[in-house]
């Protein structure tokens, strides 16, 4: 099996991640700031342990600012909601992933203005379009770092310029570049930053979160819940410390155990060595497939500009035939459609029959990216 949907969830997961998830269960197992035992105080512990790891891999200052959510998703929700109010007017991009589109589209039912900056058709981001949509008074810009489809980066540090110079907060989507790309919230001037945990950090599914950036007052921010938070438990309304304000009920212990270990896997190992053999990969990729003919490649073709994200088209072929094939016939693991991100494909002339996407990640090998594009030949030649 060679699996290349690593931008839906990476697989395998390190050893460590594993472990550290039984650990959790089998000697950890308490509830993490509510009861006063030793059990308690170590699910605690390994809880803390998790947030400095994330904190420490996006140069946050205070640990206490990384919030823990289910995924990128309730991370994304959390900031929309907690931040935009009706009257407000966002910006966001062409390329976004229905987890910005969606709650978006439900605000603008709300009274909120939503303004979406072109992207151009190979997913880049237009920087003077975007300079004249972010007006002044705008409350928040929210862009990804990458986009899921094609894997083009964009700008951060200069849209969180043109935001801050409107008056607006920038939310940064990082699903897709969380343990895969360097990530400074000060350097970037990144306000808040959503992540999930079961992609580039190698954590489980049901991890991620969102952490605030030193600037933003916390306290302007709504929480999506309220409730139980093992503080203040005298009061019957939400604390407003950090991070209990967002986070009532019992938190996914044993997800948070396997996403710290996860993120220390990445510190380790390193963000630059991590992106240097994706970058190789992908360049194989973008190259192999463009050498087949009939395979259209989408998106930059050009792997110091995208993560290991590679989309392609096979002409008169359906992309849900070729998924089929490689998965039953080739043993090669992709994702092929829209996925869930149906303004991405507007942007790139591909919707609505979608793409082929293969997503490599660290422990995929170069024999395998010559494998799957073995595959994609034979299937191609028919
Ligand atoms: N958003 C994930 C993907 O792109 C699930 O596949």
């Amino acid at each position: 099996m060679i699996y290349l949907d690593n931008a839906a969830t990476s697989f395998p997961k390190p050893d460590t991640v594993v472990r550290a998830m039984s650990n959790f269960l089998e000697r950890a197992g308490g509830n993490p700031g509510r009861s006063g035992h030793r059990l308690s105080i170590e699910a605690g512990r390994i809880v803390y342990d998790a947030r400095e790891a994330v904190a420490e891999l996006f140069r946050a200052r205070d640990p206490l600012r990384v919030i823990f959510t289910l995924n990128a998703t309730h991370a994304l929700n959390l900031a929309l909601r907690g931040v935009v109010r009706s009257g407000d007017r966002v910006v966001t991009t062409s390329m976004e992933h229905n987890a910005v589109m969606r709650p978006l589209r439900a605000l603008e039912r709300a009274g909120v203005r939503v303004i979406v900056a072109p992207c151009t058709r190979d997913g880049s981001l237009d920087l003077d379009a975007m300079y004249r949509a972010v007006e002044p008074g705008t409350r928040l810009v929210v862009v990804n770092h990458a986009s899921n489809v094609v894997g083009t980066i964009l700008p951060i540090a200069e849209i969180a310029r043109l935001a801050h110079a409107a008056g607006a907060l920038i939310l940064v989507d990082a699903a897709q570049t969380a343990g895969v790309l360097p990530i400074d919230l000060a350097a970037m001037e990144i306000d808040l930053l959503a992540f999930t945990g079961h992609k580039g950090l190698y954590g489980p599914p049901g991890t991620g979160g969102l952490v605030f950036g030193e600037n933003v007052d916390a306290a302007i921010i709504e929480p999506l819940w309220r409730g139980g938070t093992g503080s203040r438990s005298e009061s019957e309304e939400q604390p407003d410390d950090l991070p209990d304000k967002f986070e009532s009920g019992t938190p996914n212990g044993v997800g948070i155990a396997g996403l710290g270990a996860g993120a220390r896997f990445v510190l380790e190992r390193g963000v630059d060595a991590i992106r240097a053999h994706e970058v190789e990969l992908t360049r194989m990729l973008i190259e192999g497939l463009q050498n087949i003919s009939g395979v259209v490649v989408h998106g930059t073709r050009d792997a110091e500009k995208c993560t290991a994200v590679v989309s392609f088209t096979v002409e008169d072929r359906q992309v849900s035939e070729i998924g089929l094939w490689l998965d039953e016939e080739f043993g090669v693991l992709c994702r092929v459609g829209l996925h869930c991100a149906p303004a991405a494909h507007r942007t790139l002339g591909t919707f609505p029959r979608g793409t082929v996407r293969f997503a490599p990640g660290i422990f995929t090998t170069q024999d395998d990216i010559r494998v799957a594009l073995d595959a994609v030949r034979r299937i191609v030649r028919g």
